[in-house]
């Protein structure tokens, strides 16, 4: 069954996504694009296919750092395509061009020199088809680049119980939309079976001391405001309320450093 993130989407709902999406490049990207833009420059990679690459902001942003390389984006959503492609006007890199498409088995079979996925392949209803068919689009010492959750390490520095209750109350999301939120830690065997090599994979923390408190702040509300709009019976008001109020706490969040994590997988194709 497809999870929500490969159906349609109404245009609120969208709305409340691109929030998010934007407090994530804005907080996690802080911490993730340096490894990426590391690992497509170190290689000298030209072409790059971004799947599932949302509103864009991530996608533009590499862009920019990296002029020397050509970046597609496919979304499978028109409505993420259609603003993708109006920040693209805006900022306007020669270097990106966007795309509404569906990424499966069956997409069209140009080869890359480097395939990219970001908060996607932990929502595809079948992982290891994704993989293989990204495999199958890189050319011979093409590199596959996943960005992806492991909520399972998300932590705090001091334990913290409304930050307890954030997560297990998000996991419960995840559930509900048919998502794999520690898809992070399954990057290495989904890689290795693909047949990808040289494989690594790395945890990276995006928390008050690594990003700063105002983006740390802005994610969380961003997360807690759509998942309270989406499923209030799983993520209820009052969590909402409690998390609200503890974010506003500067000192606090400084002194338990609460953190998200994502996982970034790499690997060759031989
Ligand atoms: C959580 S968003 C991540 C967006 C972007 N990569 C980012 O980091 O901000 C996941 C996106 O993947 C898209 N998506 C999911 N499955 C897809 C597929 N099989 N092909 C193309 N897009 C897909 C969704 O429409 C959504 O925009």
């Amino acid at each position: 069954m497809a999870s929500l993130m490969e159906s349609k989407l109404t245009p609120e709902q969208h709305a409340l996504i691109r929030k998010v999406l934007v407090a994530q490049t804005a907080s996690l990207g802080v911490v993730e694009s340096p490894i990426v833009e590391d690992l497509l420059t170190r290689h000298n990679y030209r072409t790059v296919l971004d799947i599932g690459c949302g509103e864009g902001t991530f996608l533009l942003q590499l862009a920019r750092k990296l002029p020397g390389a050509h970046f597609i984006g496919i979304d499978q959503s028109e409505l993420a395509i259609n603003d993708a492609v109006r920040k693209l006007r805006r900022r306007s890199p020669d270097n990106v061009r966007f795309e509404t498409a569906f990424f499966e088995q069956a997409f069209k079979r140009t080869k890359y020199d480097a395939v990219m996925t970001r908060y996607t392949l932990q929502h595809s209803s079948e992982p290891e088809v994704f993989v293989r068919s990204a495999f199958e689009r890189l050319k011979r010492k093409g590199m596959f680049i996943a960005l992806e959750s492991v909520d399972a390490y998300t932590d705090c520095h001091e334990p913290d119980p409304t930050w307890e209750r954030f997560r297990s109350a998000i996991a419960g999301v995840h559930r509900r939309v048919g998502s794999n939120d520690n898809i992070g830690k399954s990057l290495g065997v989904l890689f290795k079976n693909a047949g990808l090599r040289d494989i690594q994979v790395r945890v990276v923390l995006c928390s008050p001391s690594t990003v700063g408190v105002n983006r740390f702040q802005a994610v969380v509300h961003a997360m807690a405001d759509l998942a309270l709009a989406f499923f209030p019976d799983l993520f209820d008001r009052q969590v909402h309320e409690e998390v609200v109020e503890w974010l506003k706490d500067r000192a606090c969040l400084e002194q338990k450093d609460p953190y998200l994590c994502s996982a970034i997988g790499n690997g060759t194709k031989p």
